[in-house]
Parts: C-alpha cells; sequence; structure tokens
C-alpha cells in the first residue's frame, strides 16, 4: 500500500512519506547509487531539514533507507554532495575502509556555513566531523557546496554559492577538511536574482573527442516558466576556477517546463565509453512546492537524465546541452502499441480497441512539421466529452514551439501559479519534430529531438481519467509502450 496512493509516481523516486526537497550527494560507490535529498523526517512541509537516504543498483530502482544525516539542535543539514576519498585524503578512513565524504551546508537561522561528515559503512551510519565547519564566511546565505576530485592537479573542488549574489566561489583543497579560494564566478546576464545547487561537470561534445565544461545553476526565481527553474554556462574549467565560453545574453535553460529545480550530477560513475553525466533534479517548482495535493509525501525525483553536449555549426556556432533519460530505463518499457500513417482518427480508433491500458506509459512520436497543429491528449476524462480533465503535449508549427498545456490537467487550483502551458522552442530536423513523452501518475516528461529540448511539469489528475488521444494532421508515427512500476 505505500507506493499505491492515486498521485503516487509509479517509476519516479518520492518518499514513502513526509516532504523532500533537492536531490543531494549523489554518487556511486561498490555497486550501489545513493540518492540523498533534503528532508523532514517529521513532516510534509518544508523543515528539520535531514539527508534522506535511497540507493539503488540500477538507477531506476530505489530503496529507501532510514535518514542519514540528521539536524542538530539549531543546525539544520541543507544541500550538498558526496565523495570518494580513496586515498584517505581525509584520513577519516579505518582499517582500510574507505571513507564516503559529504559537504554540505550547516545552516542556522543567522548563519550558513560547510561542513563535513564521513561514512565507513556505505552511507548507512555517519559522523559529523568534529571541527565543522571547514568554511565559514559569516554570512547568512552562502550555501549549497558540490565537491568533485580534480585529476589534472590532484586536489578536491569545491564550487559553493553566495545566493544572493548570484556569484559562485571556487576552493581547492588537498584533504576536504583546508580550503582554499581560487576563483569567482559571476554573470550579469542571469535573469534569476537568486542563485541555488550549482554544479560544474565535464561533459562529452557529440561526434567528437572533446570535453567541456558545464556550470549549471537552479534560478530561485525568473524561470521561462515562471517561478523557479536552471539555466546553464559552457566553458572551461583550470582546476581554479570556471572560464566561461557563452556568449553573454544567450539564455541556456535546461529545462522549459515548470517543475525541474535543484539537479545535480553523480560522482564516481564508472567510465563506460564516453558516456555523459547523469543527473536527477527535484520535479518541483518553489511558487508552490508546498501545497502539491499529495499525501503522506510531498515531492519527486525527476527521471535520471543523461548529459551531452552537441556543437552547433556556425551561424550559431555554440555548444547546446542535450538531455536523454538514461539507458537504464528501458528494460521498464513492456507492452507496446505501434503506428505509422496519415489518419489520426483511424490511429485514434485503432488505440481504443488496443487493450494496451495503465497509467503509466512512453511515448515516442513522429511529427511532421505542418501547418496545423498537432499532438496528443493523455490523461484525458473520457466520460467527460472534451470537456473534463486533459494534459495537452503538442508542436505549433507556425511558431516552432513544443507545449505542455496543464491548465485543465486535475486538480490546478491549489495555487495560481501552477496552472498554464509552458512552451520550449524546437526547430523541426528534416522537417520533422521527433518527442519522447514519460507519463507517470502525477508527471509529464518531453524530450524533444533527441534532448535538445526537455519540459518537466508534474500533473494531479483523477485516477480514472486515463485516455489518450491525438490530434492534428502532421502525425506520421506512434509508438506507445506501457511503463512497469519500480516498487514492489
Ligand atoms: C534549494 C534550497 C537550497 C538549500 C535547501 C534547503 O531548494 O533552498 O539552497 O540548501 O533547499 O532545504
Amino acid at each position: 500500500t505505500t507506493y499505491k496512493q492515486p498521485h503516487r509516481p509509479q517509476y519516479h523516486f518520492s518518499p514513502r512519506a513526509n516532504w523532500i526537497n533537492d536531490p543531494n550527494g549523489l554518487v556511486y560507490y561498490d555497486g550501489e547509487y545513493h540518492l540523498f535529498y533534503q528532508y523532514n523526517p517529521s513532516g510534509i512541509r518544508w523543515g528539520h531539514m535531514t539527508w534522506g537516504h535511497a540507493i539503488s543498483r540500477d538507477l531506476v530502482h530505489w530503496q529507501e533507507l532510514p535518514p542519514a544525516i540528521p539536524e542538530e539542535g539549531e543546525t539544520m543539514i541543507y544541500s550538498g554532495s558526496c565523495v570518494i576519498d580513496k586515498t584517505n585524503t581525509s584520513g577519516f578512513g579505518q582499517d582500510g575502509r574507505v571513507p564516503m565524504v559529504a559537504i554540505y551546508t550547516g545552516a542556522r537561522p543567522d548563519n550558513q556555513s560547510q561542513h563535513l561528515a564521513y561514512s565507513l559503512d556505505k552511507g548507512r551510519t555517519w559522523t559529523k566531523y568534529a571541527s565543522n565547519p571547514i568554511i565559514d564566511l559569516k554570512q547568512k546565505d552562502f550555501r549549497d557546496p558540490k565537491v568533485f576530485w580534480y585529476e589534472p592537479s590532484q586536489h578536491w573542488v569545491m564550487i559553493v554559492l553566495l545566493p544572493t549574489d548570484r556569484k559562485a566561489l571556487f576552493y581547492k583543497s588537498p584533504n576536504l577538511k583546508v580550503w582554499t579560494k581560487t576563483g569567482e564566478f559571476t554573470a550579469a546576464d542571469s535573469p534569476a536574482t537568486v542563485w541555488e545547487c550549482p554544479d560544474l561537470v565535464e561533459v562529452p561534445v557529440d561526434g567528437t573527442i572533446e570535453r567541456k565544461w558545464v556550470l549549471l545553476l537552479s534560478m530561485g526565481n525568473n524561470a521561462p516558466a515562471g517561478g523557479s527553474g536552471m539555466q546553464y554556462y559552457v566553458g572551461r574549467f583550470n582546476g581554479a576556477t570556471f572560464i566561461n565560453e557563452s556568449k553573454p545574453g544567450e539564455q541556456r535553460y535546461v529545462d522549459w517546463g515548470k517543475d525541474y529545480y535543484a539537479a545535480i550530477t553523480f560522482n564516481n560513475l564508472p567510465r563506460r565509453g564516453n558516456r555523459g553525466a547523469i543527473s536527477i533534479g527535484w520535479m518541483n517548482n518553489l511558487q508552490y512546492a508546498s501545497e502539491i495535493p499529495t499525501t503522506p509525501f510531498r515531492g519527486t525525483m525527476t527521471l535520471p537524465r543523461e548529459l551531452r553536449l552537441a556543437k552547433m555549426p556556425a551561424p550559431i556556432a555554440r555548444y547546446e546541452l542535450r538531455q536523454q533519460p538514461i539507458q537504464e530505463l528501458k528494460p521498464l518499457l513492456g507492452a507496446s502499441f505501434q503506428w505509422t500513417g496519415t489518419d489520426v482518427a483511424q490511429l485514434n480508433q485503432s488505440l481504443a480497441s488496443n487493450s494496451l491500458a495503465g497509467d503509466t506509459y512512453w511515448l515516442q512520436l513522429e511529427l511532421e512539421a505542418a501547418k496545423t497543429g498537432v499532438g496528443v491528449r493523455v490523461k484525458k476524462e473520457e466520460a467527460a466529452q472534451g470537456k473534463g480533465e486533459e494534459t495537452v503535449i503538442g508542436y505549433d508549427p507556425a511558431k516552432q514551439l513544443v507545449y505542455v498545456d496543464r491548465s485543465r490537467s486535475g486538480q490546478v487550483a491549489f495555487k495560481k501559479e501552477f496552472t498554464g502551458r509552458f512552451t520550449a522552442p524546437l526547430k523541426p530536423q528534416n522537417g520533422r519534430i521527433s518527442l519522447q513523452i514519460w507519463v507517470d501518475r502525477s508527471s509529464v516528461e518531453v524530450f524533444g529531438n533527441n534532448g535538445e529540448i526537455t519540459l518537466t511539469n508534474q500533473i494531479f489528475p483523477k485516477p480514472e481519467s486515463r485516455g489518450i488521444e491525438f490530434f492534428g494532421d502532421g502525425l506520421r508515427s506512434v509508438l506507445i509502450r506501457s511503463v512497469e512500476p519500480i516498487w514492489k
């Protein structure tokens, strides 16, 4: 019964009960992927911030473990990262046991500073470092450290924010305990007035042997769909500071939907060829996160994504982020329905007579960017004859936009900022648009043209709103596959 509620995501991580926000400390170690997260152990609203913990052997099926790092007195455990200290630079290791080290923000009402804790049993139990904090600038807002090992100069790197100054600071350390400041990054063109949860990660450039550094930033406000979201910069990293090569004034958004925040990437992933970085985000928006109508839990993670870059030829001449759901999700795909043709009425008919039901599925659409709008209505309330619930995903060829309209998606009135239609710019490739759409009980994630754009949105339909209906005359092929639940 734990994972059976009407709005319980069936193949996304959510906690058994209570509130979660940002993913923290994403790290792989010895056969396990660790997902820590901002967690309130005693309530369904934000508070008592503690690192919750879940593990997975395949990045898809998760097992929730007891909370990892609890708040202590007035000090809450805010967002941060985990590293595997293989050579025991920190000295936290004992008897040959490799320490997993968490670097997080200790948050007091009037001060935020950076702290360490370590685990010698694969993240199950944690000891706070006796000499915390490791960096204290006597600031009220100073948080969200992301730490990684920088191989070329053999030291640890931290990127951490002064959120209200929109400034990222860089530090280096030989041992995770003593840190020296090495640089700063700010960007006058960011539309946000607050930055949170930074990440700096090297990713492969498609079709080349090149790798570039991507700086990911969560924007506390002024994201394209309204409220919070994410942007990125592309450049170089020299071990001391990030050298931005993105042109000023060009906005680079990670996701165009309403619900994509605080995504960071995994540390210590096993090297698998030229595979990209892997990120997980919090599927929510600060505008209404504490209002969403789920119980007894509140908060869901997005699907893990692989990040790569594409080098766009002149005149665009820039690196663009490409995101795809990780290939590990493929085994979840089950029964399928396939169609090619031009007659959408016939498609809808054959779909209606097909037994492929269920409320969790994956869709792949090939569209010809025709003159009329084209797309699909999912989670449609069939009994209501077009007047009921539906979430509409489509392409507007005149404006060259992919959109998700959730204004009639189900419960929308719990907060006025929730409703709406959200768009992402997308140009046809050889006259075609392809959309990959992941529908879960309470979300829709859209990937356009091989991950050029993504649109992530929550929805809260009635359980009986299960219809799928296509519209418009540009549709050329459809593939639908059921997605199996990850919960036993
Ligand atoms: C982002 C954030 C972080 C902070 C954490 C506290 O959602 O505000 O900046 O570390 O949440 O829960």
